[in-house]
């Protein structure tokens, strides 16, 4: 692993307790950052004191949205062991959607690296509790002043740490959605398989209407034929349909290409399980529901892991599915998925890197001056 220079955090914030923990609330004490600027590539890569960025008012990125994220998790093991899950993977697909949003290339090597180190540097701030995690946030934003529409000449990568508990309320309990034919995230030669902030911004509207009918998230339909499953929330979608995972496809590049949707159709194949990767109409999951033959169904994400969904509504209908229970396929999917993160069982896929306490040549000081990247 590469090293990068690093400046320590003169106060040490305090830790939250494991107990508790929300999703995203406090941040760790220091960040990554690295700075891209026309004609000089990206450069000065390094580890800084966590703290508020300088932007100018007419900064692009506040005007055009020209910005990619990812995210991922460091989990605590029994073992005390710090592990990174399929970094990556992760730092390939926030490549794929700079590329989407005409942002230059980041070496993914580095990127993975920057993970890594950053997590090595805050490792006390790994929480140990099962179901919490550090959740590793990199971003990608354009950073040159002018107000034209075009790409940014300049830009700044950074990542942030955040301990987490688990994402939705319910935990591991199933969850009410709401499958939308009014609202569509996205739609074929759009962005919806870039994690970019504009399709989260894009999600609020619908959300905050399903939320008021008491669901926790949308099940997003195409944005053409207002029919076939897309996204639900910020998660890919899976069912089980008599003996056969169904799942969307990939390749009309409206669905985010999910690291845990990925694992998962990796471990039910592992099992023996027949997957597809097909369009799902929602008259096929009503026809599926009326049969008897919906079973199963829950969302996968980094943020959630594997969330089981209890009730669809449609319209007038609501399908409960499994009666409203956590189903045997999602359980074990996440008990697998969590073990392998956990370090409790065999990475059988080389899915986890162990994360090292940093060396001597990861925490060279940098003088002060350079714990906040110019824009
Ligand atoms: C994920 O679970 O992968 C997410 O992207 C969730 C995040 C937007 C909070």
């Amino acid at each position: 692993m590469q090293g990068f220079p690093v400046t320590r955090a003169a106060q040490r914030k305090t830790r939250p307790s494991d107990d508790g923990l929300r999703f995203g609330e406090v941040f760790t004490d220091h960040m990554f950052t690295m700075v891209y600027e026309d004609g000089l590539g990206w450069h000065s890569p390094r580890i800084v004191p966590y703290g508020p960025f300088e932007i100018d008012p007419a900064c692009c990125v506040l005007h055009y949205a020209q910005a990619v994220f990812d995210g991922l998790k460091a989990f605590r093991g029994a073992d005390g062991q710090v592990r990174l899950f399929r970094g990556d993977r992760h730092a390939a697909r926030l490549n794929r959607s700079c590329d989407m949003l005409c942002i230059p290339p980041l070496d993914p090597r580095l990127v993975e690296d920057s993970f890594a180190a950053l997590v090595a540097v805050d490792q006390d701030w790994v929480p140990s509790k099962r179901s919490t995690a550090l959740y590793i946030r990199p971003t990608v934003i354009a950073t040159e002043n002018f107000l034209g529409v075009r790409p940014s000449r300049k830009y700044l990568y950074y990542v942030i740490l955040t301990p987490v508990g688990p994402y939705y309320r319910e935990g591991l309990n199933p969850v009410r959605i709401l499958a939308t034919d009014q609202h569509v995230r996205a739609v074929p030669g759009g962005l919806g398989a870039a994690k970019t902030a504009g399709n989260y911004a894009a999600s609020l509207y619908a959300a905050r209407e399903a939320e008021q009918q008491g669901y926790t998230q949308v099940l997003w339909l195409d944005g053409q034929h207002r029919e076939f499953l897309d996204e639900v929330g910020t998660m890919n979608i899976m069912l089980r349909i008599g003996d056969t995972v169904v799942t969307p496809p990939l390749s009309n590049g409206t669905i985010l290409d999910g690291v845990t949707r990925d694992s998962a159709l990796q471990l039910l194949r592992d099992w023996g399980i027949a997957t597809e990767e097909r369009p799902v109409s929602i008259h096929e999951v009503e026809e599926a529901h009326r049969a008897g033959r919906l079973t199963e169904m829950w969302g996968t994400g980094t943020a959630a892991v594997i969330s089981p969904v209890g009730e669809l509504g449609f319209g007038s209908a609501r399908m409960t599915i499994n009666g409203g229970r956590t189903g045997e396929l999602t359980q074990r999917l996440y008990d697998a998925i969590t073990s392998i993160q956990y370090g409790a069982t065999n990475d059988a896929h080389g899915w986890t890197r162990l994360v090292r306490a940093p060396d001597r040549a990861l925490t060279d000081p940098l003088p002060e001056a350079a714990s906040v990247p110019a824009m």
